[in-house]
Order: C-alpha cells, then structure tokens, then sequence
C-alpha cells in the first residue's frame, strides 16, 4: 500500500511496543490517524467499494503479534451498525463522505444513549475503548452515495466475540464481526 499507509503502521507499531497503557497509546494512534485520513489519495480502489447489502469492514492490516489491526469501513447509502461494542481500544478516522455516531452506555443492564450525536466530517477522529465509552450506534451520513473510515483498533478486532444490543432490552448479543475481505 501507499507510503502515507506504510507509515501509518510504522507509528502504531512503534506505539504499542512501547507501552501497554492505553493512555498513553491511544494519544498517539489518535495523531497517527490525523495524519493518514488528512489526504484522501492513499486508499486502494479494491478496499472502498459500497456493497448494496451490508456495510464493508475490509482488514487493511493485522499486526503480526495480533496487537492492533486497521480496517476500513465502507458504508453504502442508509447502512448503519447495531447498538454495539468493541471491548478493546479503537480510533477512528473519516476518509471520505461523513457518518453520524450515537453514543451508549449501560444502565441496568440496557443501553441508553449517552450525549449528542456526533457528526464526524473527513479528517475528523474519534476513540472508543471500555476506560472512554465502548458503545455506539454508526451509520453513513449521506443519502446518496458511499462514506468511508478507517478504524484502527487495539486487537484483531474481527476475531473477537462482542456485544450487540437493542434499544430498551437487556438482551446483548453476542457476534464475531469478522472481515468482509476474509474467508472466516
Ligand atoms: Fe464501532
């Protein structure tokens, strides 16, 4: 991949060899990703295609020690998340188009959102993680035509089983999200 996303992947490495403490990492994934979404000239037009079905979660990178991984989410016209949440640290960063984020949190067992919704624009990012606030609802912002972010999370975020939840009920469910781009 391009040199700005080869760079990209030299910082976060550098990041998580040394420290394991999330507040001193994700500070520096967070400027990290500033500088990759900051030009939109870098992704691969294989990796940014709209499937009319579902939103695309295309891994970019997996860190050989399976300490971070990067995808890229690709959001079709009126494609949006459940409720969920990740369990492990995650930045985000807007590539292209703009997505609208609802935060959640837990009381008594349901989720209930938790501040405004949050409009993130190109070169806008974001962080989630347990310690931050794990849960959020995310859907494209556009009517008419694809978005696209990158997210950057403290794991192999497709291989790990998290929760989905529905408004008013405190039935999580558990799901493994996978890799659009991956055999499972
Ligand atoms: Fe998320």
């Amino acid at each position: 991949m391009s040199d700005r996303f080869e760079q990209f992947i030299a910082e976060v490495t550098s990041a998580v060899s040394g420290s394991n403490d999330e507040s001193v990492v994700l500070p520096q994934v967070r400027a990290a990703m500033a500088r990759l979404v900051a030009k939109d000239d870098w992704l691969p037009a294989d990796k940014a295609q709209a499937d009319p079905q579902r939103y695309q979660q295309n891994l970019l990178h997996c860190d050989a020690g399976g300490r971070f991984s990067v995808v890229c989410f690709v959001w079709g016209p009126g494609q949006q998340t459940p409720i969920h949440d990740h369990l492990m640290w995650g930045v985000i960063g807007m590539l292209r188009g703009a997505e609208i984020c609802i935060p959640y949190r837990l009381v008594d067992g349901k989720p209930e959102r938790h501040g405004d919704e949050i409009h993130i624009r190109p070169g806008d990012v974001g962080a989630v993680s347990p310690t931050i606030g794990d849960i959020h609802q995310v859907r494209n912002a556009l009517p008419d035509r694809p978005s696209i972010s990158i997210h950057c999370y403290g794991g192999d975020i497709g291989k790990v089983e998290r929760h989905s939840f529905t408004a008013g009920s405190r039935t999580a469910e558990r799901f493994v999200s996978g890799y659009s781009n991956v055999a499972s």
